[in-house]
């Protein structure tokens, strides 16, 4: 079956890159990304340096395709009626409320995408989970397009994304592996070789996975577990280091030559932050625990323990730099954005650590490159809401806040300089910026302390 029309609901950090690569691979296929958020969509309409995910290279990709084969669009129903094929690329959060709130994938959103697709479709369609998804979500989908279907037949299939913020682009250009599931029948073989065939034009045969259903769900949630866990390992490892005078940075690198373990994933850090580490960990300990596994559940669990315990011993440590004094010290943060190269501060460390520091009376200036300052702000507050303070407790904190356009003017006048975002410029600093009193706190890279001199580092 040769693919013509493909339409995704979901114009977020999966769905926007991922329709744009597919356009630009596939020039005669239309491709129709649709949301609900008008103003998401209106921005991927808009003008390319303010497209609402940023990512190296995306500007570039849209900018060929969009209005060629390649559309942006709020009329979901047209778009799903138009399709012979369909990815659902909507967000998937931890349930906030209900049965399994703080654990279990919010699915509501998957679900309404299903019953649209039901009501909408008058002719055949590939439905395809490119969100990710609890293990067997493919049954219930199945279920609601069956239920609230017009008699046309629907084929699920599994193909979820491995791209990482800040290299989508290149992921998806050049992807380790393409995983997709299907039913073993003939109509599901043949909605298998569909999308294989979409692939085929720019991924080599080799990296392209076919499995059943339920293992490409689950694999794409284990993939996430193992890559927290590696992070939350080398993260407990820091710990022990800075009581024993190992070097974190050397124990990476000796363990990670070792060819069965590999370098990568093994950056110690404040804690690993993003929307879908947590919870697709979370989700993991749920699925866990509802089918009586609770050994497995506590293990997947504890990756997430290790990740709280260094975002909270990593914001003591700021306080111990400075002799508890907060209130004389001006601190700036560097970087707000969960990882370098996103606008994206979904679970950023950022957020924890200046929430713990505002409460304790810090003075903080916070700096990124790309997350805008009406975005820091709600962020905090958010956060500032989680413990139970009051809008005007939020509104006496922020007064002691400041978003900075630019750090290097103000480097000079903070007592302690926290690097939470790994970002070239950070790392290089210019360190006639620094005075001679200032404390730089890198956490981008290990929880390591420096005093710096003017002009060169002593530490
Ligand atoms: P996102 O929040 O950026 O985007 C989701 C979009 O879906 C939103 O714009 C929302 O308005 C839209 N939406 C929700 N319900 C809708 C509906 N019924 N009809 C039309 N639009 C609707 O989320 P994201 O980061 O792109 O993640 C999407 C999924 O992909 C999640 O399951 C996530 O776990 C997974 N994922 C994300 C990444 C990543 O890097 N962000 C990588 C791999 C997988
Ligand atoms: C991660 C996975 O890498 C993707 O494969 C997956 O598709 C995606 O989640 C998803 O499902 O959403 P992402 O969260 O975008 O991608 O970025 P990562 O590069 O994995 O970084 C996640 C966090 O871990 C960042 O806060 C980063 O700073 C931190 N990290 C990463 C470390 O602390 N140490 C490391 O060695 C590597």
């Amino acid at each position: 079956m040769q693919i013509k029309n493909i339409c995704c609901i979901g114009a977020g950090y999966v769905g926007g890159p991922t329709m744009a690569v597919i356009a630009l691979k596939c020039p005669d296929i239309k491709v129709t990304v649709v949301d609900l958020n008008i103003e998401r969509i209106a921005a991927w309409n808009g003008p390319l340096e303010n497209l609402p995910v940023y990512e190296p290279g995306l500007a570039q990709v849209v900018e060929k395709t969009r209005g060629r084969n390649l559309f942006f669009s709020t009329e979901v129903d047209k778009a799903i009626d138009d399709a012979e094929m369909i990815f659902m690329a909507v967000n998937t959060p931890t349930k906030t409320e209900g049965e399994g709130a703080g654990m279990a994938a919010d699915l509501r959103y998957v679900e309404a995408c299903a019953k649209n697709i039901a009501r909408v479709a008058k002719t055949d369609k590939i439905v395809i989970e490119k969100s990710t998804l609890p293990v067997r979500t493919a049954e219930k989908i199945k279920e609601i397009l069956d239920r609230d279907g017009n008699g046309v037949h629907f084929e699920i299939l599994s193909n979820p994304e491995f791209l990482a913020e800040g290299t989508a682009i290149q992921d998806l250009f050049k992807s380790d592996r393409v995983l997709i599931g299907g039913d073993e029948t003939k109509t599901g073989k043949k909605a298998v070789q569909a999308l294989v065939d979409i692939y085929l034009k720019w991924i080599p045969k080799e990296k392209i996975i076919t499995t059943n259903v339920w293992s490409s769900e689950l694999a794409k949630l284990a993939s996430n577990a193992m890559l927290a866990q590696r992070i939350s390992s080398i993260n407990s490892l820091s710990a022990l280091c800075e009581k024993t005078g190992a070097d974190i940075e050397e124990l990476s690198l000796a363990i990670g030559m070792d060819s069965r373990i590999g370098p990568k994933f093994l950056k110690a850090s404040v804690g690993f932050g993003g929307s879908c580490f947590q919870k697709d960990i979370l989700n993991l300990v749920y699925l866990s625990r509802y089918y009586g596994l609770d050994e497995v559940a506590e293990y997947w669990h504890q990756v997430i323990k290790i990740n709280n315990y260094q975002k909270t011993r990593f914001s003591k440590k700021i306080l111990e730099e400075l002799h508890g004094e907060l209130k004389e010290n001006k601190i700036i943060i560097l970087g707000w954005g969960f990882k370098a190269n996103t606008n994206d501060s979904r679970e950023s460390p950022s957020i924890f650590v200046a929430s713990y520091l505002l409460q304790r009376g810090a003075i903080l200036s916070i700096y990124d490159p790309l997350v805008k300052k009406e975005r820091i702000l709600s962020d905090l507050k958010k956060e500032l809401k989680k413990v139970k303070l009051s809008n005007y407790q939020i509104i006496k904190l922020f007064n002691n806040l400041e978003i900075l356009k630019n750090y290097k003017s103000s480097i000079h006048k903070s007592k302690a300089i926290v690097i939470m975002t790994e970002y070239n410029s950070f790392k290089n600093h210019d360190w006639k910026l620094i005075s001679k009193s200032s404390k730089v706190i890198d956490g981008r890279n290990l929880l390591k302390n420096y005093n710096y001199s003017i002009g060169k580092p002593n530490a």
